[in-house]
C-alpha cells in the first residue's frame, strides 16, 4: 500500500480556484493534506468551496496586494499552528506586447502580481512556516525562454526563480527547502488566454512540444506534490521544469 505523500499537513496554495492552482489543491487533498488557499472570481470560489467542503478553506484574497497576502496569512495562523507547504501558484501574463509598446500601467499589472506577489507571499508565510517546510514557486519555461512579446511575463519568471535559490539560501538552516516549478505550455484558462481560444495556435504551440501535446494541470501537480513531500527530502533551490521537453530539447 502507497503512503499519502502529505498526511496531516498543512498546505497554503495561492491561487487554487481553477487551472494548475486547481490541480495542485486537489492532489494535495488525495495526498492526505489539510489546504488554505485563494482566488479572487466570486463564482469561481463559490465552485471550488461546493466541491471540496470544510477540508480546504478558500479565501478570497489578491495575491497581488499586501493587504491580500496579510489576510492570507491571519488566515493560515487561525487553521493551523504551523504552515508545512507553502506554494506560491498565483501569476497571469496580458496580450503579446512589444518592449517598445509596454508602458508602466502593464508592466506593473504582470509584474505586481508575478513578481513583487510571489516574493511577499512567501515574505510573509515564512515567519508561519515549521522547521522542514516546503515552498514550491510556480515559475515558468518563459522564465529562460525568451519569447518576443512577453517580456514582462518572461522576466518575472526568471525572477521568481532566482527567489527559489534566496529562499533556499536563506531558509535552509531551519530545514526549509525552497523550489520552482516551470511548465510549459498547460491546458488552463490561462493558456486559452495565451492562445487567444485559438485552436490552431494551441496545436502550433503542441507541435514544438517534442511530446506533441500540451500538458495537462495533473502533470504540474505531480511534480509540485513531490517538491512538497519528503519524497525530494535532499532537493533544494532548483527548477523543475515540466513542459514535454519544450526547453530541452
Ligand atoms: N497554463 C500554462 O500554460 C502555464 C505555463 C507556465 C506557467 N504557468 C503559471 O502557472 C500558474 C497558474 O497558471 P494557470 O494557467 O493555471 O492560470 P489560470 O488558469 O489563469 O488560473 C488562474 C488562477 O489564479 C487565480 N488568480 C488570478 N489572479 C489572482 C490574484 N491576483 N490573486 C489570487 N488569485 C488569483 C484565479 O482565481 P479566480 O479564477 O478565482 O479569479 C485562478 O484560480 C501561473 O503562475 C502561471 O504563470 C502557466
Amino acid at each position: 500500500m502507497t503512503r499519502a505523500l502529505l498526511a496531516g499537513q498543512f498546505a497554503v496554495v495561492t491561487a487554487g480556484t481553477s487551472g494548475i492552482g486547481r490541480a495542485i489543491v486537489e492532489r494535495f487533498l488525495a495526498e492526505g493534506a489539510d489546504v488554505l488557499t485563494t482566488g479572487l472570481t466570486a463564482a469561481r470560489i463559490a465552485d471550488a468551496r461546493a466541491a471540496w467542503g470544510d477540508r480546504v478553506r478558500v479565501l478570497h484574497a489578491d495575491a497581488s496586494s499586501l493587504d491580500g497576502l496579510d489576510e492570507l496569512a491571519a488566515a493560515a495562523r487561525e487553521r493551523s499552528p504551523g504552515v508545512d507547504v507553502l506554494v506560491a501558484n498565483a501569476g497571469r501574463d496580458v496580450a503579446a506586447t512589444l518592449i517598445a509598446e509596454t508602458d508602466a500601467t502593464a508592466f506593473d499589472h504582470v509584474s505586481d502580481l508575478n513578481f513583487r506577489g510571489t516574493f511577499f507571499t512567501a515574505q510573509r508565510i515564512a515567519p508561519l512556516l515549521n522547521d522542514h517546510a516546503r515552498i514550491v514557486l510556480v515559475s515558468s519555461i518563459a522564465g529562460t525562454n525568451g519569447g518576443p512579446g512577453h517580456a514582462v511575463y518572461n522576466a518575472t519568471k526568471a525572477a521568481v526563480r532566482s527567489l527559489a535559490r534566496t529562499l533556499t539560501a536563506e531558509l535552509g538552516e531551519r530545514g526549509i527547502r525552497a523550489n520552482a516549478v516551470s511548465p510549459g505550455p498547460t491546458a488552463t484558462a490561462g493558456f486559452d488566454q495565451f492562445t487567444g481560444g485559438s485552436e490552431a495556435v494551441a496545436a502550433a504551440v503542441a507541435e514544438m512540444v517534442p511530446l506533441r501535446r500540451i500538458g495537462r494541470p495533473e502533470e504540474v501537480a505531480a511534480a509540485v506534490a513531490f517538491l512538497a513531500s519528503a519524497e525530494s527530502s535532499f532537493v533544494a533551490g532548483v527548477e523543475l521544469v515540466v513542459d514535454g521537453g519544450m526547453s530541452q530539447v
